[in-house]
């Protein structure tokens, strides 16, 4: 008789949880087809304080100048102290009044807690983290050094875990940051000659949304998670490589690629595609079967992304 009660108490749940759901489906379709439409709000981040990492040059750098023209604080973080100085004197030429420079190998997590300690002391608690330093091995797996490996997992995904670990205390505490995430197209789709890269990205795309849902059950819901997914830029670090299809999948210029990051944290995008075509190929990606996906991943030349990989030669 307990048993019974039991089952049907179950089944009832099923029921009116799954009304909610497809009403909540239903609603939120609606949603953000009226939104497509409408000018979206974008926040103030004047003198919100800005941490990017990998700030030395390509979008880190642009980014930097985005948000100097916003009035934001800066804390440009990178390997590279030249490139670093450059982009605080290009910030300061674009307004920015308030501009923090620090040498941080994010490959190493000893040099991430020490850097970020300074950086709490002497500026204050970071309010938008935008995880954007990174690396390519450009070399097929079988051939890339363990060292290579090591460090691409170290940059492009280990520094996001000791970032988030050093300020997101501090943004749950005041229910208020932005967490952003440089990541790639590469994170979301395998591409053949970049094995480790992809595998450093998928880690940091899980590894941000996770977070972002751990921040909603929490309730902390002041504290927003934007995650980037772009196709090539042309910023150097994929020279040589080029797209079968340009029309349809353009290498992006650092300038455009900035911008729409920068906009896409103003309106608290969570998720930002670059190009937009991508959006259709991750969803047919998850639809189709595995043969047909390479036979569209060959079409869409993924097979010969990297044969003239060159990489970052010349010095910022
Ligand atoms: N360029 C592209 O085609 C492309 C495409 C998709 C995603 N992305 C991602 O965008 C981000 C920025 O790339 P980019 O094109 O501007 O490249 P970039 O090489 O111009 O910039 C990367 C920056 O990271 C810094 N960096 C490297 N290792 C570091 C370390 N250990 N500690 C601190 N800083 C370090 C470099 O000095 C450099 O300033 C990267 O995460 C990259 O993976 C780039």
């Amino acid at each position: 008789m307990v048993g019974g009660l039991e089952e049907n108490r179950v089944k009832m749940n099923f029921f009116l949880e799954t009304v909610k759901v497809l009403l909540l489906t239903i609603y939120l379709i609606f949603e953000s087809i009226i939104l497509w439409f409408l000018p979206s709000r974008r926040k103030n981040v004047a003198g919100e304080l800005v941490l990017i990492t990998g700030a030395g040059s390509g979008i880190g750098r642009l980014m930097a100048l985005e948000f100097a023209r916003l009035g934001s604080t800066l804390v440009l973080w990178d390997i590279n102290q030249e490139g670093n100085k450059e982009t605080s004197r290009l910030a300061k030429e674009k307004g920015a009044v308030r501009v923090h420079t620090y040498t941080c190998d994010c490959s190493k997590k000893e040099e991430v807690y020490r850097v970020a300690d300074q950086v709490k002391k002497e500026v204050g608690d970071i309010t938008i983290l935008i995880n954007n330093a990174g690396i390519v091995t450009g070399k097929k797996f079988i051939d890339s050094p363990d060292s290579l490996v090591e460090k691409t997992m170290q940059v492009n995904v280990m520094a996001h875990f000791w970032t988030y670990k050093a300020f997101l205390p501090a943004m749950m505490a005041s229910n208020h940051g932005h967490l952003v995430s440089i990541a790639s197209s590469a994170g979301l789709i395998g591409v053949n000659g970049l094995a480790d890269y992809c595998a450093s990205k998928f880690a940091a795309i899980g590894f941000a949304e996770s977070v972002g849902l751990e921040l909603l059950a929490l309730d902390k819901t002041g504290v927003k998670t934007t995650i980037v997914c772009p196709y090539f830029i042309n910023t150097g670090m994929f020279d040589g490589c080029n797209s079968k299809w340009p029309r349809f999948m353009p290498i992006l210029e650092p300038e455009y690629a900035s911008k729409k990051i920068v906009d896409a944290i103003l309106k608290e995008q969570v998720y930002l595609v670059m190009p937009r075509s991508l959006y259709f190929i991750f969803a047919f990606k998850n639809i189709m079967s595995a043969k047909l996906g390479v036979v569209l991943g060959d079409y869409f030349g993924a097979f010969h992304f990297m044969d003239h990989f060159k990489g970052r030669v010349k010095k910022d």
